[in-house]
């Protein structure tokens, strides 16, 4: 009796994990826009390729949210944030994201939008989400998420190409 008692104290409650599972959904829908702009901007190809990276790993961030749900919160405390306030702020967020994805920018554009999408949700990935009571999990969600860091800073490099490419042309 006593070790379900602890084992219970482990699992995290259902509001923390519909969170979770909304940090899941929202991932994919990023993925869905990044795939949507690798898409319209298939002329450019080393642009199409950012887009379409950016989105795998975006992939791979709802995959660690889907882990942690699946997991139903065994070797994590609790979630660290403000569920309730997260989530509305989320919600907004997702709608924004939704209306992107039928939109066709210019590609400066598009990755402007990107950048503020990824600057707005840069703390809401698992690994900042969660607080852990296992250390090991801790480390995996870390490891998973240490790697592709990059992404943003390269959607600024591009974007930067981009508009010393225009200032080029207007010198000429
Ligand atoms: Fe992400
Ligand atoms: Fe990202």
């Amino acid at each position: 009796m006593r070790q379900k008692e602890n084992a219970q104290i482990l699992k995290l409650p259902l509001d923390q994990l519909q969170f979770l599972q909304q940090c899941a959904g929202f991932e994919s829908k990023v993925a869905t826009l990044y795939h949507h702009y690798a898409n319209i901007f298939a002329d450019d190809e080393s642009l199409s390729m950012l887009f379409k990276k950016t989105a795998v790993e975006e992939e791979n961030h709802a995959q660690q949210f889907h882990l942690a749900i699946r997991l139903q919160g065994t070797g994590m405390e609790a979630v660290k944030i403000d569920v309730t306030k997260a989530s509305a702020n989320l919600k907004k967020l997702e709608e924004i994201v939704e209306r992107l994805t039928g939109t066709t920018p210019f590609p400066e554009d598009a990755l402007d939008m990107a950048i503020r999408l990824e600057e707005q949700v840069a703390l809401l990935h698992m690994s900042n989400v969660v607080h852990f009571q296992d250390a090991g999990l801790k480390q995996l969600f870390e490891a998973m998420m240490a790697h592709d860091n990059g992404h943003v800073t390269m959607l600024k490099d591009y974007r930067e190409v981009i508009r010393m490419g225009k200032s080029a042309m207007e010198f000429c």
